[in-house]
């Protein structure tokens, strides 16, 4: 069953019982001034982190004992410390037990790659967005951060594993692993290419279904249990979990991403007989403490102030 929630998610995440979640996968706010619908994103780096230790302390709290909370953080070229930061404010609650690259876009020399390859040229695959600047590279990167309650949750590593390139010395364990070998943490997820921002992916920081769904089968679709996104924005997790038939919530500020969310699952998912949403959303909404309620229009953030557009 999947369920989407128009709430501040700390107000949700303190209604959920203790060890009740299998996986946690999302992506917060960075707080690099992304202008999103609904939320200011631009706290002072000291509110920032206490409310991300909040947060994720309420993460800890539900996660079962061998649960995961796959974190994405990024960074901007003149705030380069966010995602670090982010991750050592987790640090008290949860261990960090794999530190993923998520690589938007990558070059790869045919020499560099080899012959055994059958590169015929240079490659340069994915999207990223261009920084002009003397000083600064592309930021063609995001971190997944993978934390548990205890650094020894356990892997499917085969369930995102690649074929062996090289056959003729591994032919037992070849035969041993299904002919797959552990992918590593270097994970290359492009953006889908789009024609228009606005009608396709009306969000300012996604991340492609592809990502939480390599987080899901990594974690093991046998042991994922309850899936939570609380910051669902376009439902990128929700569309990996209707996909793999896992139960999910999803909690934004935002009800226009919410309903997109929705929208999009039904799109990915048409037909499946897999379907099949919670009660309608209003019915389950929660008194929202902080933040007014989101049960009539839309919330309003209790933090910060509005500033310029800027793209991940
Ligand atoms: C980085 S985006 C998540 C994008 C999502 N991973 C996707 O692929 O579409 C962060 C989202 O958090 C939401 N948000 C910010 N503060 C929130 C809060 N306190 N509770 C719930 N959602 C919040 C924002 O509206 C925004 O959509």
């Amino acid at each position: 069953m999947l369920r989407f929630f128009v709430a501040d998610s700390l107000d949700l995440l303190a209604r959920l019982p203790d060890r009740s979640v299998g996986v946690v996968v999302t992506s917060p706010p960075y707080n690099l001034g992304i202008r999103y619908r609904t939320y200011r994103d631009t706290l002072p780096r000291r509110d920032y982190l206490a409310w991300t230790d909040a947060w994720v302390r309420q993460v800890a709290r539900v996660l079962g004992p061998a649960g995961s909370l796959f974190l994405n953080v990024g960074a901007k070229p003149t705030d380069p410390w966010t995602a670090m930061d982010v991750a050592q404010a987790v640090r008290p609650h949860l261990h960090l037990q794999n530190t993923i690259h998520w690589v938007k876009s990558i070059a790869i020399d045919r020499e560099a790659a080899g012959e055994g390859t059958g590169l015929d040229r240079d490659l340069a695959v994915g999207h990223y967005k261009p920084i002009n600047s003397e000083r600064f590279l592309n930021d063609c990167h995001e971190f997944v951060f993978h934390f548990s309650p205890t650094g020894r949750t356990p892997l499917d590593r085969r369930a995102i594993g690649v074929p062996y390139q090289d056959t003729s010395n591994i032919g037992r364990w070849r035969a041993a692993a299904g002919g797959l070998r552990c992918r590593g943490n270097t994970w290359f997820i492009p953006y889908e290419t789009i024609q228009s921002r606005e009608k396709d992916r009306p969000h300012p920081a996604t991340f492609p279904p592809r990502m939480p769904e390599f987080c899901l089968r990594l974690h093991g679709l046998a042991r994922v249990g309850l899936v939570v996104d609380p910051f669902l924005g376009l439902g990128s997790t929700a569309v990996a979990c209707a996909t793999l038939g896992v139960d999910f919530v999803g909690i934004d500020l935002d009800r226009s991403y919410v309903e997109e969310a929705e929208a999009r699952v039904r799109r990915a998912i048409a037909g499946s007989p897999r379907l099949d949403f919670g009660e309608p959303e209003p019915a389950r909404q929660p008194h929202d403490r902080s933040a007014g309620t989101a049960r009539h229009g839309q919330p309003r953030s209790p933090r910060g102030s509005r500033r310029r557009m800027n793209d991940r």
